[in-house]
């Protein structure tokens, strides 16, 4: 068959491209709002982008009717995320923290984490993860207009937090002992336990 994203309703565009488009990793991000507020989402349009600068991206889209995620207007407001890699230990949590709670609720309570502060910047990392980037915003780069169009998120990454359990020998980090999860179309989601060599 061929599918024609231009002929059909978004809702069936997004899911064919979720699943098309799979593994997917995800970017746990958290942000803190204008009165405080730490504040949880994971995102799986989710990727690096380049290393000079280091910098990474992803991609909150609007929600059904048009308005931004509190993800997003906390960074507009001030400029600052921290991207957290979610091992299978903490799934079930992050997925909690994907509910539609109120700007004023913290998902770092609902969800049972806890908030450590970083070292360079406001919103504070997951302790929970053992790998957690603080980034510094370059650019906000809008796609499209209206509800599902994105605003792709583009950080410059000033520090990774690496807890020492997941180095290897050579002290880099071993990706089998982070144990991340990707997720795959709609609700079913990959550990990354089976591999092969190249
Ligand atoms: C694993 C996973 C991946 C997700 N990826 C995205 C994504 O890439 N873009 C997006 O806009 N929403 C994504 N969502 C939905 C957001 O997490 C959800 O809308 C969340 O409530 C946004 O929170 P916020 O309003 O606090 O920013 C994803 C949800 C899950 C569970």
């Amino acid at each position: 068959m061929q599918f024609n994203p231009e002929q059909a309703d978004p809702s069936l565009v997004y899911s064919m491209m979720i699943r098309a488009i799979t593994p997917r990793p995800i970017a746990w991000v958290s942000t803190i709002s204008a009165n405080g507020i730490p504040n949880l989402a994971p995102f799986s349009y989710f990727n690096g982008l380049c290393s000079r600068p280091a910098a990474l991206m992803f991609s909150p889209v609007n929600r059904a009717d048009g308005s931004k995620k509190d993800t997003v207007r906390n960074i507009e407001d001030n400029g600052q995320f921290v991207v957290n890699v979610v091992p299978f230990a903490v799934a079930e949590r992050m997925f909690k923290t994907a509910g539609d709670f109120d700007y004023e609720e913290s998902e770092f309570e609902i969800a049972g984490l806890t908030p450590q502060p970083s070292q360079q910047i406001e919103p504070p990392r997951i302790a929970e993860s053992p790998l957690q980037f603080e980034c510094e915003l370059m650019q906000i780069v809008p796609v499209g207009e209206g509800p599902l169009a994105a605003n792709v998120i583009i950080g410059k990454i000033l520090l990774m937090n690496i807890d020492d359990a997941v180095l290897d020998e050579m002290g880099k980090i071993d990706p089998q002992r982070v144990d991340t999860i990707g997720r795959m179309g709609g609700r079913t989601y990959c550990r990354t336990s089976d591999r092969f060599t190249l």
